[in-house]
């Protein structure tokens, strides 16, 4: 990494005009124009710069938690943006241009009425939200849906969440997360598409997409994306959220960037900075970061927000030495708009009289926000959003709960089942449903959610319900709280088993045990519910474990040696509902494992695709030493990456390639026919992986390359086929750029990580 150290060097290092001077004429840039709207909208907001004071430009950098609608619990003293009198002055007088996590349409038209008529030059507010999983209709926490491997779907919802914002006068949501989760004691992989790259990048392009629609961000169901936490914030060291990251820059490129190329590539135009350092820069004060990649590689036109208060966490990294200083140096290194801390507003001002920081600089923020607002069609319309007309008629609307079942639906994966103990019948058949989540509505959500309907919470037992014939069939027992015994619950769980055929055990984790902040040492399930879990496997009834997560978990007892296992995460508004549709075999499962769930907690960090070892082990041998192995285990996954069952079963023929050579510039298709062999229609999942055999970095023992959804009615054998190209091969090289060596590469054509035999393709050099 050493050019882009030294850059990064350099670049902290300066201050004062020379410094400033040796930043260059382009490092400011000048901004693109694509077309006459955007030219017509350069002049407007470049006259609108012309005539603002640096204290209103600061105000458009500056951004506020939204006291009028929404209080954060903890007031941030700096700036007094708890009070609602206090933030209407400020509209006032320009020096705050953006709020967020607030909603609501008549409230909207309300305060931006005040932006529009009363400030002096009456520039519109920008509105921003987390809106991470659907606003009033709640759909699968990105992890679950995730799990779908399906980016129409993540579209939909997306499209569905951005109107339903959109109506309610969002402008901005803070999503989609797009950081690779490779540590599952980090609590926020719930809020992403997992540990694998290719996913990711897939899921981020279509949320983007589904975010911001395909008329324009000025359409009035379009939402503003903004990939967030830029990055590498999910490598924080030990799975522990806001801990420092470090990693060479291949795999900064290789595995944590791609997701936010992929964003932009579908049109995001803001992005978020993390709280983490990246290599002991912090990323919000990391100019290599923030503008050598970000604007000079990939040419990113839109703006750079501060994750809440990142700008002034510079001074507790030791980073910065003042809340000046950490303003400059967020400034500097390409952080447009400054989230909660006041401290742009505070110190722009100054840093520009005394030429700390070029007023160009501050002009450039300003027109990156601005634009970002004439885009949005804010200067012709400010009060989009702002009828509640419409927001009575898309929020929480029949078709967006149907899409949150059809969601919960596909994001359900089918872990084990044997003996077909699945799927249950709806009628004739005792069911104890066992455990803290029966009848559980408050985590069913799962993390992320503000404005989620509560009256609208569909429980595991009020889908069972309406799923069965017979509701005297179904008798619900706690057994257990989350984290904590109940008095009596174990009696009453092992009495009502031993009355019913059949259990179904809901256990898991709570929302609050996942999300920002809550980390874990053990990806394990809380130690009262492996005792309920314990007791009610005594009674020797069969058992269907019912998975409430958010992250992959530690399998271990009776809970790995059930004989039905079933990850179920936090399905959102619907969830009772999409459980039973699988459960009782209305809908056969098809969703796949996003993440491993490894053998044991101690493997984290573990991804299927980590660099193969000098030593590697295997699966079947548990006792070969002096191997890449544990003593308790091998490195390997209990339920790999990409797996998930159905009803009945899929096989697989043999992988055909068109050709066993490929061509520089040429491709080969790879075809392998599957088969249902069970009595229900299903979807197939089939998966392509790659693996460089010689290479000049270690490769990973397989990277996952795309995806073909087979449908497949009961008894059908349909092929599934793949075109590989030579950019399917392609990694990145110690120098940190895309590489791409001819040679043989192993190709499998399977249905998890830890599936099927490769077939052999061999790249031909460049003729
Ligand atoms: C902090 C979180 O890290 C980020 O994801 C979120 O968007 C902001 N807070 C705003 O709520």
């Amino acid at each position: 990494m050493t050019s882009s150290a030294q850059t990064l060097t350099r670049r902290h290092m300066l201050s004062g005009a020379a410094g400033l001077a040796a930043l260059g004429a382009g490092w400011i840039g000048a901004p693109r124009v694509a077309s006459a709207r955007q030219a017509d909208n350069l002049a407007r907001v470049d006259a609108l710069i012309a005539r603002m004071t640096i204290q209103e430009k600061a105000g458009q950098l500056n951004l506020l938690a939204d006291p009028f609608r929404f209080r954060p619990q903890n007031v941030n003293p700096l700036d007094g943006q708890g009070d609602p009198a206090r933030v209407t002055q400020m509209i006032r007088e320009g020096t705050v241009g953006n709020l967020f996590n607030g909603i609501g349409a008549d409230a909207g038209r309300r305060i931006q009425t005040i932006a529009v008529e009363e400030s002096r030059l009456g520039i519109p507010l920008l509105f921003a939200a987390d809106i991470i999983h659907g606003l009033k209709t709640v759909f699968p926490v990105p992890l679950a849906e995730a799990a779908a491997f399906d980016p129409d779907l993540a579209q939909r919802t997306a499209r569905a969440a951005a109107v339903e914002g959109a109506a309610s006068a969002v402008h901005q949501t803070y999503a989609p997360m797009v950081d690779v989760a490779r540590d599952q004691r980090w609590g926020r992989v719930v809020e992403g598409a997992g540990e694998d790259v290719w996913l990711n990048e897939v899921l981020s392009a279509a949320r983007v997409r589904g975010f911001q629609g395909e008329r324009g961000l000025a359409d009035r169901d379009a939402l503003l994306a903004t990939p967030k936490h830029f990055a590498a914030y999910s490598a924080a060291i030990a799975g522990m959220d806001y801990n420092t990251t470090d990693m060479s820059e291949a795999t900064l490129r290789g595995v944590f960037l791609p997701p936010f190329k992929a964003a932009f590539e579908a049109g995001a135009l803001s992005v978020m900075s993390g709280f983490n350092a990246l290599n002991g820069v912090p990323v919000t004060g990391n100019p290599w970061l923030l503008t050598d990649i970000l604007r000079d590689e990939w040419g990113f036109a839109g703006f750079v927000v501060s994750d809440y208060t990142s700008e002034n966490e510079l001074i507790a990294h030791g980073f910065a030495a003042d809340g000046r200083d950490a303003a400059r140096i967020a400034l500097l290194a390409g952080v447009d708009m400054s989230m909660v801390s006041g401290l742009y507003l505070e110190h722009i001002p100054d840093l520009v009289a005394k030429g700390d920081v070029p007023l160009a600089r501050v002009d450039q923020a300003v027109r990156r926000v601005l634009m970002t607002k004439a885009a949005l069609g804010l200067f012709d319309n400010p009060y989009r959003g702002c009828d509640p007309r419409r927001e009575r008629a898309v929020v929480g609307s029949k078709a967006h709960h149907d899409l949150a079942r059809e969601a919960g639906v596909k994001s359900i994966v089918l872990l084990k089942n044997e003996g077909a103990l699945l799927p249950l019948k709806p009628s004739g058949q005792k069911i104890a449903l066992i455990g803290p989540f029966g009848d559980d509505v408050d985590n069913i959500f799962g993390p992320w959610t503000i404005w989620g309907d509560e009256s609208r919470r569909v429980s595991l037992e009020a889908g069972f319900r309406a799923a069965m014939a017979d509701a005297g069939d179904l008798v619900v027992v706690k057994g257990s709280e989350v984290e904590a015994e109940l008095a009596g619950g174990i009696e009453a769980a092992v009495l009502a088993a031993g009355q019913a055929d059949v259990v179904v055990l809901a256990i898991g984790e709570s929302t609050r045990m996942s999300g920002e902040a809550q980390s874990r040492t053990e990806i394990d399930i809380p130690a009262p519910q492996r005792a309920l879990a314990e007791a009610v496997a005594a009674t020797g009834k069969p058992v269907v474990v019912l998975l409430r997560n958010g992250r992959a978990l530690e399998l271990a007892g009776p809970v790995k040696d059930a004989p039905a296992i079933v990850v179920t995460w936090f399905l959102g508004s619907e969830m009772g509902h999409a459980v039973a549709d699988v459960v009782f075999g209305k809908v056969s499962p098809s969703g796949r494992l996003p993440v491993s769930f490894p053998h044991r907690s101690g493997q984290s960090p573990y991804s299927y695709d980590h660099r193969i070892t000098g030593r590697p082990a295997d699966n079947s041998l548990a006792t070969q030493e002096y191997v890449a192995r544990y003593r308790e285990t091998t490195n390997t996954a209990l339920y790999p990456f990409g797996h998930g069952l159905t009803y009945g079963a899929v096989t697989y023929g043999a992988v055909t390639p068109s050709e066993t050579s490929l061509a520089w510039d040429g491709s080969v298709e790879l075809s392998v026919s599957v088969t249902n062999t069970g009595d229900r229609a299903v979807e197939e999942t089939v998966q392509l992986y790659i693996h460089d055999r010689v290479a000049s970095l270690v490769q990973p023992g397989r990277r996952l390359r795309d995806v073909r959804k087979v449908t497949l009615a009961a008894g059908e054998t349909k092929a599934a086929v793949f075109t590989l190209r030579r950019s399917q091969l392609e990694f990145i090289g110690g120098d940190g750029r895309p590489t791409v060596e001819p040679g043989v590469f192993n190709v499998w054509l399977t249905s998890s990580a830890q599936a099927g035999t490769p077939v052999t393709v061999r790249l031909a050099p460049p003729a």
